[in-house]
């Protein structure tokens, strides 16, 4: 998102609250949205801005808040103590250079867009501010706009200290606001805390700017959903529910098909071709990426994978670090764990676990086994029940599997160990040495029948 005029910009986020009413020892800036930290999204939405900095003000949790957050360039800020909006911005003020915008955000509204927050800065400039209002249908809590008899912006009155007369006014502050630097730093350094909270607001560089004669441009936000914040555990989850419709519908709009957008969950970057189908209940996570016609059955949960065109994911799947290719079938209630990697026409049935290992094309692994550390090769029938043990209890060691080979049910694998190509293992065999090629090998008890034996029979007591 470049913005369309050159002053240079500093991003200040307010993450210093405690967030009591979230009843949590995670602070409340590190609650996920869409599995992230809340802050996290601001910080990115800011990024899209392009700016010159942005400052985050922390305080409560502040070496959590910090590492938990290292990625990327940010300028951390420390509130050592919580005196108000203004006091926590004024904290930033020494790293803005005089002739930035500041734009003031909140590690806990994580919705607003970057366009949005473009039009804002577009706003203000060295001698205008621009402020973000709102009118939600409850205006309880926030503080009200109060305008001129011209229209114009003139001060905010917060909840607590407002006369009956405003609080009927139905303009509300979404906190957010675009400054000039100059400017703000002398506000903000004359703010008194003669207030029913006794802090230092920062609302009341409003009614200082327009004392002045500066002008404040309002930009009123169309859907006040974008200004929400988090207090509590029900919010996180209103919050999460918007993002999931709009996940959803930006799915559907590329042409997935989704069965439920209620009950589908993207917590991550899903790129997908055509005629995509997503049942009931599905979960995607981190990079995934579907090809056409793909087909995801109900309940699954799908993190960092990749599926190739015509393949259909059964029922109840749970597939980590998998690069499925064409037309494979996997599940019902299949695992892949991460460094999967099945190749084209790969079937992989339930109760079956993949880790580490290859299979190729059209290979099977239908019932209940375990592959683990293997290569597999193509046209293979892992039989039912099969496992490759592949830990000896302090090393992972890797099979071989060659094309064409079977192994039969409830076989054992012990690594390391290659199978040949197109050899056959007896079901119940457990093999630690040489499968040759193209021969039947059997690794167990013979079956034999003991002639004249006798069921014992219960003693009468006497
Ligand atoms: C503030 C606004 C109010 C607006 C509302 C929108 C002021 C005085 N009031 O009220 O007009 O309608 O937001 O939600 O600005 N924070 C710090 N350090 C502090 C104080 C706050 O970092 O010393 C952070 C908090 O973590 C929070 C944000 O600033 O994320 C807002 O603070 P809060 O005290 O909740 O302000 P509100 O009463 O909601
Ligand atoms: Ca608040």
């Amino acid at each position: 998102m470049t913005r369309s005029h050159s002053t240079p910009l500093s991003v200040v986020i307010l993450a210093a609250g405690e967030g009591k009413r979230m009843k949590s020892p995670l602070p409340k800036v590190l609650q996920p949205l869409l599995g992230r930290p809340l802050l996290s999204h601001v910080i990115d939405t800011a990024r899209e801005l392009d700016p010159q900095a942005i400052l985050v003000v922390y305080g409560h949790g502040g070496e959590r808040v910090r590492s938990a957050l290292s990625a990327g360039p940010v300028t951390w800020v420390e509130q050592a103590e919580r005196l108000g909006t203004g006091h926590a911005v004024l904290q930033a003020m020494p790293s803005v250079p005089d002739d930035h915008l500041v734009l003031v955000l909140y590690g806990d509204v994580p919705l607003l867009s970057a366009a949005t927050l473009a039009r804002l800065v577009a706003l203000a400039g060295p001698t205008q501010l621009a402020l973000l209002t709102m009118q939600p249908e409850d205006p309880a809590g926030y503080g009200r706009i109060v305008r001129d008899s011209g229209g114009h912006v003139a001060r905010i009155v917060e909840q607590k200290d407002a006369c009956a007369g405003e609080l009927a006014l139905r303009e509300c502050n979404t906190g957010v606001l675009a400054a000039p630097a100059r400017l703000l730093k002398r506000w903000l350094a004359g703010l008194g805390r003669d207030n029913a909270q006794g802090e230092y607001y920062l609302t009341d560089v409003i009614g200082m700017a327009a004392a002045e004669g500066v002008v404040v441009n309002p930009l009123v936000l169309a859907d006040p959903i974008e200004a929400l914040g988090v207090n509590d555990k029900a919010q996180l989850a209103t919050l999460e529910a918007v993002c999931r419709r709009n996940t959803a519908r930006e799915l559907m709009l590329g042409g997935v098909t989704v069965a439920d957008p209620a009950r589908l969950d993207v917590r991550g970057r899903v790129t997908h071709g055509a005629d995509v189908f997503l049942d009931v209940n599905v979960v995607l996570e981190g990079r995934v990426k579907l090809g056409d016609r793909v087909r995801i059955g109900p309940g699954c949960v799908i993190r960092d994978c990749e599926i190739g065109d015509d393949t259909e994911i059964l029922p109840f799947c749970v597939l980590e670090g998998a690069s499925i290719g064409a037309s494979a079938r996997i599940g019902p209630f299949a695992r892949t764990r991460p460094a999967t990697v099945l190749a084209d026409g790969v079937h992989i049935g339930n109760f079956v676990e993949v880790k580490n290992s290859s299979l190729g094309t059209e290979s099977k692994a239908n019932h209940l086994s375990y592959v683990g550390d293997a290569v597999v090769g193509a046209h293979v029938n892992i039989g039912a029940g099969t496992i490759v043990a592949n830990y000896d209890g302090a090393n992972k060691h890797r099979t071989v599997i060659e094309d064409e080979a079977h192994t039969g049910s409830n076989s054992v694998l012990v690594a390391p160990i290659t199978v040949g190509r197109g050899a056959t293992i007896a079901a119940g065999s457990t093999v630690a040495g040489e499968v040759p090629a193209g021969k039947l090998t059997i690794a167990r008890a013979r079956q034999s029948t003991l002639e004249g034996w006798q069921r014992p029979t219960k003693r009468k007591k006497t």
